[in-house]
């Protein structure tokens, strides 16, 4: 072996820490409602048994978590290591905590957040998409979403590039969100301090998921703890990606996950006074499934009380970037967005900001989705919002925020208005941008800020 690559490796040893093979990160656990304020305190460990003592307080005494050994992950293409999971369970809603982990009486690592909120707190949160390339522009987002301090941050797909592996979690993902210090450069400390919640994306579930060009996929189902309260999955559902390869391969991927997948690819959550429905829009799914159209019309309707209804899913039903034009398929479900009375669906897939005028829409009758994945229709909409002087919409808003990181789509169009399909209000692609959105019993508003932490967007809806 050459010196440089015997200096690489050794360099690499050198470097990874004694404990963590990924410092620590906040999920929120298979929890739809919020069990008072807890949360999931996670972390990778290396492939070798550690006693971990976690511990977390709010106040002067700490409190002992008990940390417990969900999943060893061993793929070709990585090193295996251990997830690990400490349900943080005494905390109030929204309150403050530090935490710590020790091995053997000595502190290892120390952070801080904040509790999950309940159904009468306001919320205050970061929403983005198609981000984890390892570019200038994530790194850039992450520093900017921190400066926020948002409660959580919600990914809307495209979690990591290019096909949500576990060995490019290693080097999109971890390093860039979960960084030592805040840095335009290099990120910011954020998953040890934020809740992460998000949807999956079609790079992180391919359609077919080759086990020989692909050993470690998914990893999506191996790290992340969201609810599994969706429509009724197993794996060889024909809803749900296909393996291609090595059945032994396969097998230990599904013990690995141990009913994560594919039981975490839709789900709803309420956090504050939001409820979020979160779906998988990938072309696998066939939304035009009564049973799955149900699920989320009942999911909306039963949640009749939260102050706010979010869809948070990857592909947008409506989208001007002549990028992904013709993926049109989640339109099928507009008529169950209406009805269910969501005031925002948020999506990624295409590389830029767009804002739709509020609308509702129509699926031209008779129409079959099929391969071609237009959906023809009528759309009304209302041009008299302008979420400033006219904050009461008339119809759902459609938000595409899939500017977090990945090259961006038609930066052309953003000042070619011709070229926007009428339902468009607002077209922004000539920067990486991300989505705040505060909300009152009142009152929600969306602002779009830029990579630099400049506004580029606002709009406000009222009760
Ligand atoms: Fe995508």
């Amino acid at each position: 072996m050459k010196l440089l690559s015997l200096l690489t490796i050794a360099f690499a040893l050198i470097a990874k820490d004694e404990f963590f093979f990924e410092k620590p990160y906040l999920q929120l656990g298979d929890r739809p409602s919020p069990d008072k304020g807890t949360l999931d305190l996670m972390w990778l460990g290396h492939d070798k048994d550690v006693d971990f003592l976690v511990e977390y307080k709010t106040g002067r005494s700490w409190i002992k978590a008990s940390p417990k050994l969900i999943r060893r992950v061993d793929f070709a293409g990585t090193a295996p290591h251990r997830v690990y999971s400490a349900p943080l369970t005494k905390l109030k809603s929204g309150e403050s905590f530090s935490y710590r982990l020790s091995v053997n009486g000595k502190s290892i690592f120390e952070s801080s957040s904040v509790a999950r909120k309940d159904s009468k707190s306001d919320t205050h949160f970061v929403v983005f998409g198609d981000c984890a390339a390892n570019t200038a522009g994530q790194r850039q987002i992450a520093f900017h979403a921190a400066q926020q301090k948002p409660d959580y941050i919600f990914i809307t797909g495209d979690i990591v590039y290019s096909r949500g592996r576990v060995s490019e979690y290693q080097t999109n993902f971890w390093p860039i969100y979960n960084a030592d210090q805040p840095d335009p450069l290099q990120g910011a400390p954020l998953l040890r301090k934020t809740l992460f919640t998000g949807a999956i994306g079609n790079h992180d579930s391919q359609a077919l998921i080759d086990l020989a060009l692909n050993p470690d996929p998914l990893a999506y189902y191996l790290y992340w703890s969201q609810p599994t309260n969706g429509p009724a999955l197993t794996p060889d559902h024909q809803f749900v990606p296909k393996f291609k390869g090595s059945e032994e391969i396969k097998t230990k991927f599904l013990e690995t996950t141990k009913g994560a997948f594919p039981a975490m690819a839709n789900f709803s959550f309420d956090y504050g006074n939001v409820h979020w429905t979160v779906l998988d829009a990938n072309s696998y799914v066939d939304w035009t499934s009564k049973e799955f159209r149900k699920w989320v019309l009942d999911d909306l309707k039963s949640a009749s009380k939260a102050k706010w209804r979010l869809v948070g899913l990857h592909h947008p039903p409506f989208n001007s970037s002549k990028a992904h034009f013709k993926e049109q398929r989640i339109r099928v479900l507009s008529d169950i967005f209406e009805e269910g009375k969501a005031d925002l669906v948020l999506a990624g897939h295409v590389h830029n900001y767009q804002r739709t005028h509020p609308l509702t829409f129509k699926v031209q009758p008779g129409f079959v989705l099929g391969v071609n994945q237009e959906v023809p229709g009528k759309w009304t909409l209302d041009k008299t919002f302008d979420g400033a002087t006219n904050t009461k919409p008339n119809g759902v808003i459609y938000i595409t925020t899939g500017a977090g990181g990945a090259g961006l789509y038609n930066i052309e169009q953003t000042v070619d208005k011709a070229s926007w399909q009428e339902f468009t209000s607002t077209f922004i692609s000539t920067v990486h941008s991300f989505s705040v959105i505060d909300t009152t019993s009142k009152q929600l508003t969306l602002k779009q800020i830029s990579a630099e932490g400049k506004e580029l967007d606002r709009f406000t809806i009222t009760r």
